[in-house]
């Protein structure tokens, strides 16, 4: 049995120095100085390539063919491959569902595919506004907003909203779109420890205290995908309310594929109708990119149209979004959707146990995504690269999108996921797992032996 915990290695007990594929990050290749801006993303490039050859970079895959189970994918450097899937975001296995796949059709053939135009002027379409009067009346809000993208809901919704003299307290570990809104909105970002009510409360508290006229803004997500863990709402709904903040929850990853009826941590914790602004994205379970911002206020739904980037300066929704989105809204609310749920939620739990059988520690608690921990970056990369050769599609998380030494793989659960998909991955990984670290014991004890 294996334990990555007990048996992680750290980069210091191995020579790096010929493996720059194994050292290295992202951030570190990002930040090089250099008055030529496009000269000195070189460095990022090499890096990456170099990883490429040494068959340890997962990034940028591309699929063949249906999003499903199993799967079929090429490299960068174009090597195939195909098997079990784990890597696409497809929670109720609804991107080929053939209900869905005919509304598309029909869509294309009645509306044309494209909107042509932002939804400000004329890029709105029917199946958009009946999109959101349907997202609208299945949150229980009395408006939803409908976005091209999630991200763009997300940087959206902050950035229209926030000030430059207003305030935002929002999780650390907060998902870039909502980091990213709200630096460009204010210099006044409050981030406190990670699903910490006691940071939450204290921040917030001191900065009405501290600026008794100023708005301020709480954002928080009710999955988050990093780690699968959820904050209290309910206390972060009172503690807005105490301090006249208005709350926004990201409910990207849950919505649609947690809880009975499917929505999420929101309903689980009594909580819908209370958060001022909820916003999604349905790319992770309604089969479709796009996002959304549902709110009860009367004078948000205009203020978005007019005054949201990513919103007003950019072309709406096609009419087969919106049609493919209806469709799996439509089966999210009914018995099949309720189905799949289950289905989902077993897999989830057979994979997280049959993972701890084989000896790795999974994150957070159950949830589409479990992020299976790794470790460094050496040994991460040569785990996620056998996998990759073995025949497996997953996807790699390290840092900056994580913090150091806690490299994971994000594993994706489907509803149609079978136990024999789950077997056959686990024994790919414990596999893999065991060559990484073969490979790196025997660097080491060359290093060792060059150094006597
Ligand atoms: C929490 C969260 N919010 C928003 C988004 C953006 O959604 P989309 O990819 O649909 O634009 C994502 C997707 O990665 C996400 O994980």
């Amino acid at each position: 049995m294996m334990n990555f915990e007990g048996t992680r290695l750290t980069p210091k007990m191995y020579d790096l120095t010929d493996a720059l594929h194994l050292q290295g990050d992202v951030f570190q290749h990002a930040t090089v100085a250099g008055q030529h801006l496009l000269d000195r993303l070189q460095s990022l490039t090499d890096w990456a390539n170099n990883r490429l050859s040494h068959e340890v970079d997962a990034n940028c895959k591309a699929t063949h063919g249906r999003i499903q189970p199993r799967a079929s994918a090429h490299d960068r450097a174009g090597r195939q491959i195909s098997g079990v899937n784990f890597a696409s975001q497809d929670y109720l296995s609804l991107s080929s569902h053939p209900q869905i796949v005919a509304a598309a059709q029909h869509a294309a053939a009645t509306r044309g595919v494209h909107s042509a135009g932002s939804s400000a002027l004329m890029g709105l379409t029917d199946l958009t506004l009946e999109l959101e009067r349907e997202m609208a009346a299945w949150l229980g809000y009395n408006d939803a907003t409908v976005f091209p993208t999630g991200w763009g809901a997300g940087y959206g919704v902050i950035k229209a909203l926030v000030r430059p003299t207003d305030h935002v307290v929002i999780d650390m570990l907060a998902h870039a779109c909502l980091m990213e809104g709200a630096r460009a909105a204010t210099p006044n970002v409050h981030a406190f420890a990670h699903l910490s009510a006691r940071g939450l409360e204290s921040r917030l508290a001191r900065v009405r205290r501290d600026h008794p006229d100023d708005g301020i803004m709480v954002v928080t997500e009710s999955l988050f995908s990093m780690d699968s863990d959820t904050p209290d709402l309910r206390h972060a709904v009172r503690v807005c309310q105490e301090h006249g903040a208005t709350l926004v929850v990201d409910c990207a990853h849950d919505l649609g594929c947690m809880g009975a009826d499917g929505l999420g941590h929101l309903a689980a914790q009594g909580v819908l109708g209370e958060v001022d602004i909820v916003m999604g994205s349905f790319s992770k379970t309604f089969a479709s990119n796009g996002g959304f911002v549902a709110s009860s206020h009367p004078a948000l739904k205009l203020a978005l149209r007019f005054l949201c980037g990513p919103q007003t300066y950019t072309n709406a929704m096609s009419p087969i979004q919106a049609a493919v989105v209806l469709k799996a809204l439509e089966i999210v609310r009914s018995d099949e959707g309720r189905d799949r749920r289950v289905r989902l939620m077993d897999n989830i739990n057979y994979l997280r146990s049959q993972l701890a059988d084989c000896g790795f520690v999974t994150l957070g608690a159950p949830s589409p995504i479990v992020p299976t921990m790794l470790g460094d970056s050496a040994l991460s990369r040569l785990v996620c690269g056998e996998t990759l050769r073995a025949g497996a599609l997953v996807n790699l998380v390290e840092y900056p999108a994580v913090s150091r030494n806690t490299s994971r793989l994000r594993l994706q659960v489907m509803a149609d996921h079978s136990e024999a998909d789950i077997d056959e991955f686990c024994t790919i990984l414990t596999a893999a797992g065991a060559t990484a670290i073969d490979s790196l014991r025997a660097a080491q004890e060359a290093n060792a032996e060059a150094m006597t």
